[in-house]
């Protein structure tokens, strides 16, 4: 199974996924971390590019490029191989994150981007996607408190809203792949709704 974690900044995503592997390893099941962009050698030094604050002239389409690179490397990589040997794949972002981001928050035209993204994956999609949803400016706070602070962040507020309407854009028009859980509340909370959603489905399976 692959599962993806997508949201707005701040959302949580990487300090969730630790504690998700390990209760998951607890139950037996053969877990596989992984984060875009990035998870690969090559992967990360296209991260740094991309990230780093002194990039400040990067166009969006460089940008855009950039991330389906990373992207098709660890999808060859990593991810495929992992799954061709059992294992539950957990990516800290995925396409989703280009279609939001470079899509709706760049508004860049949707069908090129999703053009890329499908020949980036080679039309590899997750089983399930959780949007961990959080207020744009709850999530900007976080992360600059949390001193995670890259390139993307200094973006405008508006440009974060466009991400996160995208975002709740793509669970209406793919209700049967995404679930929302609700990353306003307490670290705890949203752990025992990440469990539950994934268990769950994992026993559908
Ligand atoms: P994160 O590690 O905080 O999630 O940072 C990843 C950043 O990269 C975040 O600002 C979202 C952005 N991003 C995109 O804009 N498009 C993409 O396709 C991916 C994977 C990430």
């Amino acid at each position: 199974m692959f599962i993806t974690l997508e949201g707005p900044e701040g959302s949580g995503k990487t300090s969730h996924i630790p504690y998700l592997v390990e209760y998951l390893r607890e139950k037996g099941y053969i877990v596989f971390p992984t984060r875009e962009p990035g998870g690969t050698s090559i992967g990360e030094q296209i991260r740094e590019v991309i990230h780093d604050l002194k990039n400040v002239e990067m166009h969006a389409r460089t940008e855009t490029l950039l991330y389906q690179a990373a992207r098709a490397q660890i999808v060859e990589q990593v991810i495929q191989p992992r799954l061709a040997d059992g294992a539950i794949v957990i990516s800290d972002r995925y396409f989703d994150s280009t279609i939001a981001y470079q899509g709706y928050g760049h508004q860049q035209d949707l069908e090129q981007v999703r053009a890329l993204v499908k020949y980036a994956t080679g039309g590899l999609m997750p089983d399930l996607t959780i949007l961990l949803d959080v207020d744009v400016e709850v999530g900007l706070k976080r992360k600059k408190k949390d001193n995670e602070w890259n390139r993307l962040d200094g973006y405008t507020v508006e440009f974060h809203q466009r991400v996160r309407a995208g975002y709740l854009e793509m669970v209406k028009q793919e209700p049967a792949r995404w679930v929302v859980v609700d990353a306003n509340r307490e670290w705890n909370e949203v752990q025992a709704g990440l469990r539950r959603v994934i268990l769950e489905r994992l026993q559908q399976s």
